[in-house]
């Protein structure tokens, strides 16, 4: 099969890329600096993972990358690139430019990246489109309010996602957005529950056991839906 992952310089990204090819499967790898994506180049010294250069807040970066991948099948888009800030809060004041940063990277980013490669992923139907989201993205789950620039962010990516399972039903592809639970990354940060091993294992037998009934679902790491 094969995948293309966003971001798979580090954290989950990396590790999807570790997963994947261990057990076979052809990945696309992305980073926005491929040089400086040392792990991943040692990675790639092992196995065979083509890198290419992407930012995905930037509209020629991922363009570029489309053309790159022109005529090529995908079976799946895992769409793992993000961001996460703060964004104030109303008393001491928000941050705007952090909102925005947040919108461009999360919501904005990930449509380019999957309108540019709609045709890959319809080529052979029945291809995947897989958003990471976050639990605080849920509106049912906020329990504790602040976090607006992620928070916002992920509830966009959550609906942009849900409009995509309908709309791109009849080309045969599903969509969905994975939690992938609070993990040991630079975005975690160290008090994270779960290491990305862990994280990940989960999320690619949640990916692969996906089918068209999961086409607009907003799937937890280890199992079950969360509510929006
Ligand atoms: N860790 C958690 O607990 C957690 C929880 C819920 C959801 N998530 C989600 O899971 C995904 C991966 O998170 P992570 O923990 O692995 O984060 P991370 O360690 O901070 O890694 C983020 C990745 O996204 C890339 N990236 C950021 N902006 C980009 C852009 N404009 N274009 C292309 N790539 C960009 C980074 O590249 P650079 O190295 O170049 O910056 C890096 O590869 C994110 O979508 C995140 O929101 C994580």
């Amino acid at each position: 099969m094969q995948y293309v992952v966003t971001g798979g310089n580090r954290g989950i990204g990396l590790e999807f890329v570790d997963q994947l090819t261990a057990r076979g499967d052809d990945v696309v790898a992305t980073a926005r600096n491929p040089s400086d994506a040392r792990e991943l180049q040692l990675l790639a010294d092992e196995r065979d993972i083509e890198i290419h250069s992407l930012d995905i807040s930037e509209p020629q970066s991922v363009a570029s990358f489309g053309r790159q991948l022109d005529g090529r099948s995908v079976d799946v888009l895992i769409n793992n690139a993000g961001v996460l800030h703060r964004g104030g809060e109303p008393h001491e004041g928000f941050d705007f430019d952090e909102i925005q940063a947040d919108f461009e990277v999360n919501v904005k980013g990930t449509l380019r990246v999957v309108e540019e490669l709609l045709d890959n992923v319809a080529a052979e139907g029945g291809g995947k489109i897989v958003n990471l989201t976050s639990k605080m993205g849920s509106i049912a789950d906020n329990g504790s309010g602040g976090s607006y620039a992620y928070r916002v962010s992920k509830a966009g990516l959550n609906m942009a996602t849900k409009s995509l399972a309908l709309d791109l039903e009849d080309d045969d592809i599903v969509a969905f957005v994975v939690h992938p639970g609070w993990v040991q990354t630079r975005m975690g940060g160290d008090g994270a529950l779960i290491t990305t091993e862990e994280s990940v294992t989960n999320l690619i037998g949640r990916i692969d056991e996906a089918g068209r009934e999961q086409s607009g679902q907003f799937l937890e790491w280890d199992g079950g839906e969360i509510p929006w």
